[in-house]
C-alpha cells in the first residue's frame, strides 16, 4: 500500500494510555447495576449477566501475565475514525499479557463469525494500520447477530481457533447483540467471554457511564472544517443559501456539535422538532423566516444545517413509520411477493386513513425510502433521503408565495450538500487516536479479569489523558425494552440530544444572533502536530457536558 506523507509521519504516533493501564492493575468492583429502565423484563432475559457491578482499574505494583489465550475481534456497522486503533490497542494489550497470545479478526462484520471468515492479525499487519482511519483492516458489515443458530455456528469457529474472548466494536445495535451473545455463551458455559466497545460517529451511544462513542470527535471536526470552508465561500460570494445535511441517522448530536463549532444561520435539531410537535410546514416556515429576515438586511445568503434523522423526528411522520414497521412486520411474507411497482399501493391499502394521508402527501422519493428500503436492523435508511434538497425546494416555494403577497423581496439561490461518508474514515484526531487505543487496550484487561457482558469504558476524557479513568460497564445496565419489528426487545437505549443539557442550551442562547448576523467560525482542518489547544481539544459537546 503506497502511503501519504501524513500516514508515514502519523504511524510513529504512540497513543497515550490512562495511568491505570500503563502497568499492572487490579479490577475494583463498584456498586451492582440496574438497567436504565424495564428492570424486571431485562433481568428475566439476562439471568446470567444482569446486575453485575461497575469496574474500575487501579494500578498495582508488579507485572501482569496470563496463560496463553487467543482473542477474536469484529468491527460492526458504519465506519468510525479510530477503529484501527481499538484493534491495535487490543493487540498490544494481549501481547503484553502474554507474547504468545494471538488475535483473530473476523471479516466484514459479524457475518465473518457466522460464515467462519477470519484472518490472524499479526504485528506486521497491525503496524500498517496504527493511527489510520477506516475499518479496512478486516472490513465491517451490518449482519445482525441474534439467532441461536448464528451463536452456535460462531461458537464452532471460536472453539476451532481456541478463542477465549470476542471483542465486538459497534454501535447500540451491535453492542445489544454482544450482550445477547455474552448471555448465551455464559448460559451454556461455552467458555467464551464477550466484550463490547462503543463506536459510532453519530454520538448516540453514550450514557452516565460512557462519555462518548469513538469517531464522533474526528467526524464532527472533519464536517466542521468543510462547513467552515463553505461558510467562507458563502460569505465571499454572498449569493447562495447552502443546505447541508449531516449524518446521524437518529440523534442530532453531529449537527449540534458542528453548529457549536461553526455558528450557522439555521440549525435544525430533530429532538426539538419532536418536543415542539412541529410539522414539516413549521420547519419550512422557520427557515423561510430566517431567509426573509436576512434578505431584509441585504443578506441573500446563509448556511443551514439539517440532521440526517430529521424526518423521523417529525411527530406525524414518526407515527407513520411506527405503523409501517408494525404493518410490514405482520405482513412481511405477503409483502415480499408483491411486485415492486405495486408495493406503494399495497402499503397504502394497509395503513390507517390518517397515516395513508400523510404517506400520500410526501414526495415519492421519501415515501419509497420509508416503506421499501430498510437496513438489516429494520432502520429506515435516512442517509438516502435527500432532506436538504426537499427543504430547500419547500422553502423556495414558501418564499415565492410570500413574494406574491408582498412579504418578501429577496433572492434565493441554493446549493445542497450531504456530509457523512467524508468523515467516517478520516485519520483519527489525537483525541480519538488516544481514546480508541485506550478502549482496545482496556478491553484486553477486561478479558484478563475474566469479565463478559461488559463494555470497555474510559472516562474523564475531557481532561488530559493522565487523568482518564479505565474500567468496564455491564451492557445490561444500558438496556431497556423497545418495539422492534412488531415485538418488544431488549436494546441499548439510544442517547438523544437532551433539551435540558448544556450543549443544547448554549446553542439556543446563541442561535438568534447566529441567524441574523453572520458570525461564522472557520475551524480549519484537524491538526495532528502542534500546539495542544489546537491538536488535543475535545468536542465542544463533551466540554460543555462536563463544565462545572
Ligand atoms: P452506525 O450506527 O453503525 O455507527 O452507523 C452510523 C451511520 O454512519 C449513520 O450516521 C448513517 O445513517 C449510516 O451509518 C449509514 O450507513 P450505511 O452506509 O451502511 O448505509
Amino acid at each position: 500500500m503506497e502511503k501519504s506523507a501524513l500516514q508515514i509521519a502519523r504511524a510513529a504516533y504512540q497513543p497515550k494510555l490512562p495511568k491505570a493501564l500503563r502497568g499492572a492493575l487490579k479490577a475494583v468492583e463498584g456498586a451492582p447495576t440496574q438497567s436504565v429502565a424495564d428492570q424486571e423484563e431485562v433481568k428475566k432475559l439476562f439471568p446470567n449477566t444482569y446486575g453485575m457491578p461497575y469496574l474500575k482499574f487501579e494500578p498495582i505494583e508488579g507485572k501482569m501475565q496470563t496463560a496463553q489465550m487467543n482473542v477474536g475481534v469484529i468491527l460492526s456497522g458504519g465506519q468510525a475514525p479510530g477503529g484501527h486503533n481499538v484493534i491495535s490497542g487490543l493487540f498490544d494489550g494481549i501481547k503484553k499479557l502474554n507474547p504468545n497470545n494471538k488475535l483473530y479478526g473476523f471479516l466484514l462484520g459479524p457475518g465473518g463469525l457466522v460464515d467462519h471468515k477470519y484472518m490472524e492479525l499479526t504485528a506486521d499487519i497491525i503496524d500498517e494500520y496504527r493511527n489510520t482511519g477506516g475499518f479496512d483492516i478486516i472490513g465491517s458489515g451490518r449482519t445482525k447477530l441474534e439467532k441461536k443458530e448464528q451463536f452456535d455456528k460462531g461458537l464452532e469457529i471460536l472453539k476451532q481457533l481456541d478463542i477465549k474472548a470476542l471483542v465486538i466494536i459497534g454501535g447500540d445495535d451491535s453492542n445489544t447483540n454482544a450482550c445477547v451473545l455474552a448471555e448465551y455463551y455464559k448460559a451454556i458455559n461455552a467458555g467464551v467471554q464477550v466484550i463490547g466497545c462503543p463506536k459510532t460517529i453519530d454520538g448516540d451511544l453514550k450514557n452516565s457511564e460512557i462519555e462518548a462513542s469513538f469517531g464522533f470527535d474526528t467526524a464532527t471536526k472533519v464536517y466542521s472544517e468543510v462547513i467552515g470552508n463553505i461558510m467562507r465561500d458563502c460569505n465571499s460570494a454572498k449569493k447562495y443559501w447552502h443546505f447541508i445535511k449531516l449524518m446521524g441517522r437518529s440523534a442530532s448530536h453531529v449537527t449540534l456539535e458542528c453548529a457549536l463549532q461553526t455558528h450557522p444561520n439555521v440549525t435544525l435539531i430533530g429532538e426539538e422538532v419532536e418536543a415542539k410537535n412541529q410539522t414539516l410546514d413549521d420547519i419550512v416556515t422557520y427557515i423561510a423566516q430566517v431567509v426573509a429576515d436576512r434578505a431584509n438586511q441585504g443578506m441573500n445568503y446563509g448556511v443551514a444545517l439539517v440532521p440526517e434523522g430529521l424526518i423521523e423526528f417529525i411527530p406525524a411522520i414518526k407515527k407513520l413509520i411506527s405503523e409501517l414497521n408494525d404493518m410490514l412486520a405482520a405482513n412481511q411474507a405477503e409483502f415480499d411477493t408483491v411486485a415492486d411497482d405495486k408495493k406503494i399501493d399495497y402499503v397504502l391499502s394497509k395503513l390507517s386513513a390518517e397515516n395513508a394521508a400523510i404517506f400520500k402527501s410526501l414526495p415519492i422519493a421519501v415515501s419509497r425510502q420509508l416503506a421499501l428500503e430498510r437496513d438489516p436492523h429494520g432502520n429506515v435508511q435516512v442517509s438516502l433521503i435527500e432532506t436538504e434538497q426537499l427543504l430547500a425546494e419547500m422553502v423556495g416555494k414558501k418564499l415565492a408565495q410570500w413574494k406574491k403577497e408582498g412579504k418578501y423581496n429577496g433572492k434565493f439561490a441554493t446549493q445542497h450538500h450531504f456530509f457523512g461518508y467524508e468523515g467516517r474514515c478520516a485519520a483519527p484526531s489525537n483525541w480519538d487516536a488516544d481514546y480508541c487505543y485506550s478502549l482496545g487496550f482496556n478491553a484486553s484487561m477486561l478479558i484478563a479479569s475474566g469479565k463478559t457482558g461488559y463494555m470497555s469504558s474510559v472516562k474523564n476524557t475531557f481532561k488530559p489523558v493522565d487523568e482518564w479513568v479505565a474500567g468496564g460497564i455491564p451492557i445490561t445496565m444500558m438496556m431497556n425494552m423497545e418495539k422492534r419489528a412488531g415485538e418488544m426487545k431488549p436494546v441499548i437505549k439510544k442517547a438523544l440530544v437532551e433539551l435540558d443539557g448544556a450543549p443544547y442550551k448554549f446553542f439556543v442562547s446563541k442561535r438568534d444572533e447566529w441567524a441574523s448576523k453572520t458570525s461564522f467560525v472557520y475551524p480549519g482542518p484537524i491538526q495532528y502536530f502542534g500546539p495542544t489547544e489546537v491538536c488535543d481539544r475535545p468536542t465542544i459537546t463533551l466540554s460543555l457536558e462536563h463544565q462545572k
